[in-house]
């Protein structure tokens, strides 16, 4: 988007507002998008991805500094494959975008990281991945970590296996093992855990999405399809956070 256009967009007045540090976005009906335009999936899938680059630059501009987009579990292999194809070809066309507009990638601060399984990924993929992590390496304005062939349960057994093998080599004893340990092996180790989730499309679920971590999230949901998201959800989300009262098993 160009900046003259960003610039008059409406922008959250986030004064008096209690903002989420970390925000998680399940980017769901893309697909029933498509269906009710008589469309192929992709096309829901492209819309899909242009509203993914439109919240992501949003939420950053009005200060949300970690953000956590889930883009392809680990179950939605088990799709056609040619809608899986249409998919790992959009995040190759993202990835390479980066090469195109480093200049706009300086503004932006974006330090991206990518967090999932990679061994199942296209080797080109894999490599393109490296190279948007090395080059955002220095970037500190917003975190925004891409879950790509990402399965929660699958990143809690790697942890495990983690802390399997410090006990086993005699690091650790099984009596040490604690919380932060567990996080540590996560793939999001060093940040905040989500303080909000999104999930659009009319489903109540978490379907996988960063399980460990949205212990005490706080989640947000709506009928509208993530292609058709817009800036104004993302600042209903926001308020709906900002007047909730997180107690952590305490007492309000
Ligand atoms: C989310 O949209 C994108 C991915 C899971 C890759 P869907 O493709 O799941 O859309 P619906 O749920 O079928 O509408
Ligand atoms: C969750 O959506 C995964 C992503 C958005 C990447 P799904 O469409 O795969 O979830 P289910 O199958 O409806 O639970
Ligand atoms: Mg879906």
């Amino acid at each position: 988007m160009c900046c003259a256009r960003r610039e008059a967009e409406k922008m959250l007045d986030t004064t008096n507002i209690n903002l989420p540090r970390h925000v998680g976005v399940i980017m769901d009906g893309n697909g029933r998008w498509a269906k009710k335009r008589g469309v192929p999936r992709w096309e829901g899938h492209r819309e899909g991805a242009r509203v993914f680059r439109r919240i992501g630059e949003y939420a950053a501009d009005i200060g949300v500094k970690y953000l956590t987009f889930y883009a392809f579990s680990t179950e939605n292999w088990s799709r056609p494959p040619e809608e899986v194809a249409a998919i790992m070809q959009l995040f190759r066309e993202y990835l390479l975008e980066g090469d195109e507009r480093i200049k706009e990638n300086e503004e932006k601060g974006m330090r991206l990281r990518f967090i999932g399984d990679r061994s199942g990924l296209p080797a080109d993929i894999v490599n393109l991945i490296e190279k948007a992590e090395r080059e955002s390496a220095d970037k500190s304005r917003v975190y925004v970590n891409i879950a790509l062939n990402y399965g929660g349960r699958d990143e809690i057994v790697g942890s495990v296996k983690k802390i399997a093998q410090k006990v086993a080599c005699g690091e650790m004893k099984p009596d040490d093992i604690t919380q932060d340990d567990i996080s540590g092996g996560l793939y999001t180790a060093g940040q905040p855990d989500p303080d909000l989730i999104i999930r659009p499309s009319g489903e109540y679920r978490i379907s996988n999405f960063l399980l460990w971590q949205s212990a005490y999230s706080e989640f947000w949901y709506s009928d509208v399809l993530w292609p058709d998201f817009t800036t104004d959800d993302f600042d209903r989300a926001v308020l709906a956070y900002s007047g909730r009262n997180r107690r952590f098993g305490n007492i309000g």
